[in-house]
């Protein structure tokens, strides 16, 4: 890095903001790391070796499990010679501590949109494509990374297996308008003779030459790991995720239990046994089930008399987990919320200002559950075919993180009862499908009502409460 002095011609504020560098350098004269520094993830590796695939699982992963994280960076357009390199490793110092640049020419960086992302969106984590990459290359970064006082973590895709990396570019690639109305086998010969030519600039991390950069590589999607230098508590998270997930085909089917006692009479959480028509979506999901025809399924259920119920009628083993357990409502437990709204108006109308964050007094909130549930959605990644059997928020839980949901749209997703939703992975996401298996239920899904004030009376806190006996 050069060694810049700090000029006394430093230009006044307002000119200065123009570049997004100098927003630091007015907080910060020396940018030591903390801890909780935030972290560049740049992905390292030849095209078509799934990196677009694993930064997309991993920023959904990392926002649902509450740090804010941003990928789709793109690193590729940059500079695009070690000369010019040097260059603007010259120009990005100099823009950090002069500002005499335009901010045009600042623009030219994508790293100025992860310098925004980390102050303004107060983001945490931000995940690059760097496919283009050489060693010279990852210096620039690693120095930004440095003079603004960030972690820098590598993830480098490896994979020699031609079959693998074919199904790759099949899967992933031909669904880009690059190639939307061309001819698959001309589109396949190109992308190959395009990867050849990333493949003559591509320079491996070097065990050796690399050894004091923090780094997972991946081998084969997965059969092998090498992991070097993790710095942090996230660090150490991102490799345990990476390390959990693979990309064997399957599906996910979710369900609640069928309709329960105290569904009928609007009471929330409990503990009791299916209404008549709740046995009878019981075995109607046997029978889906088995339509299905779905290899070596595994079936999970909470450890409550409604889900335990239901999978009984399937005849097959299923396995229990406290963590899947429904959100526990504390001192609303079994109350309608007509009763809630009379006892407690002032939680209930908190709990509507911010439905994600609220605890209920002695018990959880959402936020609560979505860290409870983190064990569920890592033995999810490393499982093939399975059926949840669980209750409304917790599905609401699981289906965000399937679904990437951010947290103040995840307390009102709709998990009605009776009805399966299927989840596939498939390119960069997941494709859902809904079956209701015909068999009717109450509705327990509340919308959020539009006065949430604690002032307000008792019908509009009560507008959106579904019916019940
Ligand atoms: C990758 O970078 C090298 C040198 O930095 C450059 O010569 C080459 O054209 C680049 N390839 C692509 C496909 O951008
Ligand atoms: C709630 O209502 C009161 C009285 O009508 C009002 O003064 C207050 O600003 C409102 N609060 C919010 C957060 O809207």
């Amino acid at each position: 890095m050069l060694n810049n002095p700090v000029s006394s011609q430093v230009p006044s504020v307002p000119e200065r903001i123009h570049c997004v560098f100098c927003v630091f350098t007015l907080f910060s004269a020396s940018v030591p790391q903390f801890c909780n520094s935030p972290t560049m993830i740049v992905m390292v590796g030849l095209p078509a070796r799934g990196k677009t695939y694993i930064s997309k699982k991993l920023t959904r992963y990392l926002n649902w499990i509450g740090v804010p994280t941003k990928s789709q960076f793109d690193l590729s357009s940059f500079s695009h010679d070690t000369h010019q390199s040097f260059i603007f490793l010259q120009f990005l110092s100099l823009c950090i501590y002069e500002c005499h640049f335009s901010p045009r020419a600042c623009a030219a960086a994508a790293l100025k949109d992860v310098a925004l992302y980390f102050t303004k969106e107060l983001g945490q984590v931000a995940v690059f494509d760097a496919t283009n990459t050489t060693r010279e290359r990852r210096a620039i970064i690693v120095s930004f990374a440095m003079e603004m006082g960030y972690k820098v973590f590598f993830v480098e895709s490896i994979c020699d297996d031609p079959e693998i990396i074919a199904e790759n570019i099949r899967q992933v690639k031909f669904g880009s308008p690059d190639y939307a109305d061309r001819d698959i086998d001309e589109a396949m010969e190109d992308f190959t003779q395009r990867i050849d030519c990333y493949r003559a600039s591509y320079m491996p991390i070097d065990d050796e030459k690399d050894r004091k950069l923090s780094y997972i590589k991946i081998f084969d999607v997965g059969s092998r790991y090498l992991v070097n230098r993790v710095q942090d508590h996230i660090q150490s998270r991102i490799v345990y995720y990476l390390m959990n997930i693979h990309v064997t085909p399957r599906s996910i089917y979710l369900s609640r239990h069928g309709e329960s006692e105290l569904n009928l009479l609007g009471r929330i959480g409990g503990d009791t046994g299916l209404s008549p028509r709740g046995k009878k979506y019981a075995s109607a999901l046997a029978t889906f089930i088995k339509g299905q025809k779905i290899i070596d399924l595994k079936v999970w259920t909470s450890h409550m008399k409604r889900t335990v119920q239901t999978a009984e009628a399937l005849g097959v083993q299923y396995e229990q987990w406290k963590a899947l357990n429904e959100i526990d409502a504390g001192v609303c437990e079994e109350l309608t919320y007509e009763e809630i709204q009379e006892n407690f108006p002032e939680e209930f109308a908190l709990r509507d200002q911010d439905k994600y964050r609220y605890r209920y007094p002695k018990g959880e909130s959402y936020e609560d559950l979505v860290h409870r549930l983190e064990p569920v959605i890592m033995e999810l990644e490393r499982q093939e075919n399975v059926l949840v059997i669980c209750h409304q928020a917790v599905m609401r839980c699981l289906l965000a993180y399937f679904l990437d949901k951010p947290a103040d749209e995840l307390p009102y997703l709709r998990c009605p009862l009776h009805t399966v939703l299927k989840l596939t992975p498939i390119a960069y996401g997941c494709k859902v499908e809904s079956f209701f298996l015909n068999i009717e239920a109450v509705n327990t899904h509340r919308e959020r009502p539009l006065n949430v004030n604690i002032t307000r009376n008792p019908e509009e806190a009560l507008q959106t409460v579904p019916d019940h006996i």
